[in-house]
This record gives C-alpha cells, sequence and structure tokens, in this order.
C-alpha cells in the first residue's frame, strides 16, 4: 500500500485519522477521478471504472472504502464478496443508474427475444443482473464486437455513449434513454468561445457528451484514456476538457507544463459540470466509514451471482 502523501493546508489532522484507521482496519481506499483532490491524494489506487472494478476485484486488503459512486461500490462487492465494501455516502447515486429501473429494463429485453443487452456499467446490480454483458467507457468498443453480427443489440442506460458506439462501430443498436446530468450540461457555445481563444488547443471528451459536442473532440475516450492522451500526446499543449473537472487534478500533476480548460455548463451559476453525486463524499465521511465500517454495501446472493455473470463475462474479454 502506498504511503499518504502530505496532506494540503489545513486537513493534516484529518488525513492522519483516516491513515491511522485505514492501517486499523486494513483497508484499501479506491477513487474515481471525479472525486476532490484531497480524497484523490490519500487513495491508494485512482481509476477509471474499469480500472477500479480490477482493482476491487484483486484486492487482499479486509475493507474497500470506494470513494466514487454507489454503482461502483457495488460493482466491488458483486467481484469481491468476500471483502467488507464501505462507501462514504450511501446517497452517491448516478443519473444514468436513476434511468434505469431494472424492472423496465427487463420488460424492454423481453419485448425483443434473441436480442444481447449490453448495459453500461453505470447501472444497478438489478440491471446488471438481466443483462447479457457489461461494458465501461474504456472497453465498449471490444465489448460490442464481441457480439455475432447478426445479433440485435440493446444498449443500457447511456443513449449518448450508445449513439457514439453505434457511429464508431457501424452496429446499429436500439438505445435507452438515459443521459448524465454532468455531461449533458456542457455547452456548445462556450466550446466554440474556448476554441476561438484557443485555436491550438485539441478537445478531449468523454463518450458520455451529447452528439454535438462530440462532433467537436480530436479525442474521446474514458477517464483513464483522456488522461493519458492529455498527459502524453505532442500534438498540443493545451486541452479544452470535457468531463467532470476533477480530473484536472491528476492532469495538472501529470504534466504541470499543460494548460487544461475545464468545459463549463450552460448555467453560469451554479458548478454543474461537477458530479452532485461524487461530490457528495467528504473526507470527514471517509473518516467516519473506516471507523464505524458503514455505510456498508450489502446485497442478496442471488442478486449478486446473476449480476456477476455479465460482469465477469466483460472482465473475461480482458
Ligand atoms: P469512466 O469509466 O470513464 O471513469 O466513467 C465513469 C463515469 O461515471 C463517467 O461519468
Ligand atoms: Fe453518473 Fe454522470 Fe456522475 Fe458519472 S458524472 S457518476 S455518469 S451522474
Amino acid at each position: 500500500m502506498s504511503a499518504l502523501p502530505q496532506p494540503s493546508g489545513s486537513h493534516s489532522d484529518i488525513f492522519d485519522e483516516i491513515d491511522e484507521l485505514r492501517r486499523k482496519r486494513n483497508a484499501v481506499i479506491l477513487a474515481h477521478y471525479y472525486q476532490e483532490p484531497d480524497i484523490q491524494d490519500l487513495a491508494d489506487f485512482i481509476g477509471d471504472s474499469l480500472q477500479l472494478a480490477k482493482a476491487a476485484r484483486d484486492t487482499t486488503a479486509d475493507v474497500i472504502l470506494f470513494c466514487g459512486v454507489h454503482f461502483m461500490a457495488e460493482g466491488a462487492k458483486i467481484l469481491n464478496p468476500e471483502r467488507i465494501v464501505l462507501i462514504p455516502d450511501m446517497n452517491a447515486g448516478c443519473s444514468l443508474a436513476d434511468a434505469a429501473p431494472a424492472k423496465r429494463v427487463a420488460a424492454w429485453k423481453a419485448e425483443h427475444p434473441g436480442s444481447v443487452l449490453v448495459s453500461y456499467i453505470n447501472c444497478s446490480a438489478g440491471v446488471k443482473a438481466v443483462s447479457d454483458i457489461i461494458c465501461t467507457s474504456s472497453n465498449s468498443e471490444r465489448v460490442i464486437a464481441s457480439i455475432p453480427e447478426d445479433k440485435k443489440i440493446l444498449f443500457c442506460p447511456d443513449r449518448n455513449l450508445g449513439r457514439w458506439l453505434m457511429r464508431r462501430t457501424g452496429r446499429d443498436m436500439e438505445l435507452w434513454p438515459g443521459t448524465c446530468i454532468v455531461h449533458e450540461t456542457f455547452s456548445e457555445q462556450k466550446l466554440v468561445k474556448l476554441k476561438v481563444r484557443h485555436p491550438d488547443a485539441k478537445v478531449v471528451a468523454h463518450p458520455e457528451c451529447e452528439e454535438n459536442l462530440l462532433r467537436y473532440a480530436d479525442f474521446v475516450g474514458s477517464t483513464s484514456q483522456i488522461l493519458k492522451y492529455a498527459t502524453t500526446t505532442t500534438d498540443a499543449d493545451t486541452f479544452i476538457v470535457g468531463t467532470e473537472p476533477g480530473i484536472l487534478h491528476q492532469m495538472q500533476k501529470a504534466a504541470p507544463d499543460r494548460t487544461f480548460l475545464p468545459l463549463p455548463g450552460m448555467d453560469e451559476t451554479c458548478a454543474c459540470n461537477e458530479c452532485p453525486h461524487m461530490r457528495l463524499n467528504t473526507l470527514e465521511k471517509i473518516r467516519d466509514a473506516l471507523r464505524d465500517l458503514h455505510p456498508r454495501i450489502e446485497m442478496p446472493e442471488d442478486l449478486r451471482l446473476a449480476a456477476l455473470k455479465p460482469l465477469q463475462r466483460m472482465m473475461d474479454l480482458g
């Protein structure tokens, strides 16, 4: 496990408390790139959804504290049921997962016998349980390529990722009408203004963005893929970033001489480009969760086993 980094400013007491509890509980702290910088700095592992799922599956720690949203922590429990899985705030949901109630998705699938239901990992265990295979934004093209050409594909719950995949793979798919409340808020007008002010900047975007925004993107990928491109490509040194701005923390750390410009939302008066679910997690809640071993992810074993099947199918693709 990595040594705790130096705390920034006034948080040193709580950093120490968390570190002591982490040792006492033999816990691993996993964090998504959309967490606030302090949380990223104290994590043992930071990654995109797929990387975090693999880290959760492979850990031998007794406790997994998942600093992300509910479907991510639930995925950790599905993959590694022997561990105690904690989430700092049980209310940290996801608009995509909320857009797809399991019963309605099951009914949709039943209306299309013989089709293959591909679900984005941003969904509940109940939706996973009725899916044929899961994908994340980093492996979605590979997952679609694994499905025989003659099979009809149903894609759920992210309409924008689905549309992007249809363009990338040339496969026709029926799409569930879910969207991410963060990525749908980005403004095309503000993107164009930034482009005018920074004509040499490259635009990087997450495939959860609306189609009109993705048209401007020089690179589209998962959070880790965007991070890698923007910090290593020699094509530019300024980047307009079309995803949740939490990721700028790792970008600035990896490439301090580059300029990363977060794409604002349409409404100037709110920080709508920040995920309100991800940002529910705080240092205090992390400390309390490790101290109390609560809030804890639990689920019935039959649901876990049913949800594991399509997740495992994805993992088996490599
Ligand atoms: P990544 O798998 O790209 O990290 O995406 C997770 C997510 O929720 C994006 O909004
Ligand atoms: Fe869900 Fe969007 Fe937040 Fe990602 S950014 S967790 S897709 S609401």
